[in-house]
């Protein structure tokens, strides 16, 4: 399969690159790099640098849509550049390689709010920032363009991603950061008393995600585990993980933040056979053992 992989020098861009060279698919990476890292990129994907906010052409079969502002704080200060990148650039990802399918990173943390319950698809998707609005934007694109093309684009909705090559500078990378603070010896910080929880899914789980709905229809599709861990939890875990006694400072909670975020990913399972198989544990190791063989993995 010929497949462009947009934002394939990103943390879970890079990983899908690997995977796919791994079968044997032919790979273009399409990244200008603003938060990608060229050490990343697989020397047996071919690179057009790029930047999405700009038309371009790519032939393929399928188009994993990943490049965007990925920061919901950037995406606040500076909501016309979001926009730029994630609507505009993704009206030029479905541009630029008529005949292919695409499928799109949306978020289901930016959209679906407070959850009570783990949030399923037909729970209301009503983003609180920019970033969020710009996701939503671009899976109405994706189905507008189903309906007038008769394409079958899917979008899917990613929980908190985390694992190798996640970058431990970008906001939402609460892993990353707690790994690679307890790796230097660091303090660590939880803002609010650490109750909050989250729907952490393992990056190859997502990448088995992105793989099974090639040649599918429909969506939006929830990726998550349909479980969440409270960030204390999480940081006594990632504590085990990395052989540490350390105990987190607390500051208070910081605005906008959600106390709930999981999401039901009963759907993907029925319809395309996916569901996530790397429990937290597992996948907090392998993480380590990622950081701890490249020391300069930040
Ligand atoms: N990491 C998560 O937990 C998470 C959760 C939900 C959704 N997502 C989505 O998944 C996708 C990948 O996220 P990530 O965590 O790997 O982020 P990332 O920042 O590591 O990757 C984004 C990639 O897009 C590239 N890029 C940014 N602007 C570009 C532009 N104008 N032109 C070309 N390339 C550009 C960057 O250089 C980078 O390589 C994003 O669409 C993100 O919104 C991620």
């Amino acid at each position: 399969m010929r497949a462009v992989v947009t934002g394939g020098a990103g943390f879970i861009g890079s990983n899908l690159v690997d995977a796919l060279i791994e079968r044997g698919d032919e790979v273009v990476v399409v990244d200008n790099f603003a938060t990608g890292k060229r050490k990343h990129l697989s020397p047996k994907a071919t690179l057009l640098e790029h930047d999405i906010r700009e038309p371009y052409q790519a032939d393929a079969d399928v188009v994993f849509h990943l490049a965007a502002q990925a920061d919901v704080q950037t995406s606040m200060t500076r909501p016309e550049y979001d926009a730029a990148v994630n609507v505009v650039g993704t009206v030029n990802v479905l541009q630029a390689s008529p005949g292919a399918q695409v499928i799109f990173a949306s978020s289901g943390g930016a959209g679906y709010g407070e959850c009570p319950d783990p949030a399923s698809e037909d729970a209301p998707f009503l983003p609180l920032s920019p970033y969020g609005i710009a996701k939503k934007c671009g899976e109405e694109y994706l189905l507008g363009w189903n309906r007038i093309h008769g394409t079958t684009h899917v979008p899917l909705r990613f929980a908190n991603v985390y694992g190798p090559r996640q970058d431990a500078g970008l906001e939402g990378g609460v892993v990353a950061i707690f790994l690679e603070r307890l790796a230097r010896g660091d303090g660590t910080t939880i803002y609010g008393d650490g109750s909050q929880s989250r729907d952490f899914v393992y990056v190859d789980d997502v990448i088995a995600a992105l793989l099974a709905t090639v040649g599918k229809s429909g969506g939006p599709y929830n990726v998550g585990t349909g479980e969440d861990t409270t960030v204390a939890q999480l940081h006594a875990a990632c504590a085990a993980v990395a052989g540490v006694d350390a105990q987190p400072r607390l500051e208070a909670a910081r605005l906008g933040d959600v106390q709930r975020s999981v999401l039901d990913a009963a759907l993907i399972e029925r319809e395309l056979g996916w569901r996530a198989q790397v429990p937290l544990d597992d996948g907090l190791r392998r993480t380590w053992a990622w950081m701890k063989s490249e020391p300069d993995s930040a």
